[in-house]
């Protein structure tokens, strides 16, 4: 459908202040292939009144070329809650273009591609959340949002890595000594280690950030004088103890943007980092090589075609929407 799309002098012209951003990122022969969708893009959405989602872990041409609203599963969402927009084109995974659908019933939600999945989501069914309940009946169940609207809808409390352990205090502050966390073991283990409240928890891990060791960053830290270390709450305890900062993708882009410091490195997706540095190029950031293989399957050319098409749309269940939408909504109040 979009094969003919050529580098003119047009898009040259509103595309060129963007490259000068990424020509660390991108040789020009690659932009002249990027711009003509950057820019079809642009036109189409504002036609259409779409709004584009993207996630911290979008490759930058997307992320910068792009996306109306960057962040992390937290802001995305509450964008979206509040969104007047008549489509949502969510470019991340499809556990956030669900939890947009569940915020927003009535607006349609597109995903680039319907493939982009989640190693954390598909570790966890609601059928074993319900077993899980059976076993510890009356503890309250915290569900990260990387999960299927029918595993939230099986929950008490949704959270993110950004206010997981305000959700596990604001639980025990309630006079729950016990909760249960799914399906992240080592968010669970990174939350136990700074709370009271006991945490029974999910046996699932995030495919990309579990590959993470405390010797990598040893030796980043080796090879790297005054590095600041900043690591996502998906990694093993073991890596958290090494780092200077925890915190989701938004958390360490806002410590990035406000310490300044010279030299970092982000134990997370790839692409992060690549969007920090063009965004502060000042900062030395020091790459690593863990990729999520379900981002990276939202491109600028897929994203053209779902705005042009509509398509795929994320449908969900009308009873599921509605008891999934009651855990990500106390969530939000909580937050
Ligand atoms: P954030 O909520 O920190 O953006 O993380 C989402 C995610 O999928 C991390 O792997
Ligand atoms: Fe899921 Fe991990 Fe990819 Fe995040 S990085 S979407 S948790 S597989």
């Amino acid at each position: 459908m979009n094969a003919q799309l050529n580098y003119t002098q047009d898009i040259a012209k509103a595309t060129n202040k963007l490259f000068e951003k990424l020509s660390g990122q991108y040789k020009k022969e690659q932009w002249e292939t990027l711009a003509p969708y950057i820019y079809e893009i642009n036109k189409l959405k504002k036609e259409k009144n779409a709004v584009i989602l993207a996630h911290n872990y979008m490759t930058p041409d997307v992320f910068f070329g792009v996306g109306d609203v960057v962040g992390d599963s937290l802001g995305l969402a509450q964008v979206a809650a509040k969104s007047d927009a008549d489509i949502i084109i969510q470019c991340g995974v499809h556990f956030m273009a669900e939890t947009s659908k569940i915020l927003c019933p009535n607006k349609k939600v597109i995903i680039p591609d319907i493939n982009a999945g989640c190693s954390l989501a598909s570790s966890i069914t609601a059928e074993g959340l319900r077993a899980m309940k059976a076993k510890y009946p009356g503890i309250p169940v915290i569900t990260y949002v990387n999960t299927s609207a029918n595993v939230k809808a099986e929950s008490d409390v949704c959270c993110t890595s950004s206010n997981a352990l305000k959700i596990v205090n604001a639980l025990g502050k309630q006079g729950h000594d016990k909760v249960i966390m799914t399906p992240d073991k080592f968010l669970a283990q990174n939350v136990a280690a700074e709370t009271d409240v006991d945490i029974i928890y999910w046996d699932g891990a995030c495919e990309v950030h579990e590959r993470f060791t405390a010797e990598e960053v040893r030796n980043i830290r080796t090879s790297n004088n005054d590095v600041i270390v900043l690591a996502h709450p998906e990694c093993p305890p073991e890596v958290m103890a090494e780092a200077d900062f925890a915190g989701s993708t938004a958390q360490m882009d806002d410590y990035i943007k406000e310490h300044k410091p010279k030299k970092a490195v982000l134990m997370t997706e790839c692409s992060m980092s690549d969007n920090v540095a063009a965004a502060n190029p000042d900062i030395e950031m020091i790459k690593t090589s863990q990729m999520c293989p379900h981002m990276k399957l939202i491109t600028l050319p897929k994203i053209l075609k779902a705005l042009q098409t509509e398509n795929p749309e994320v449908i969900i269940d009308q009873e599921i929407s509605a008891r999934a939408k009651i855990p990500i909504e106390r969530m939000l109040e909580l937050s």
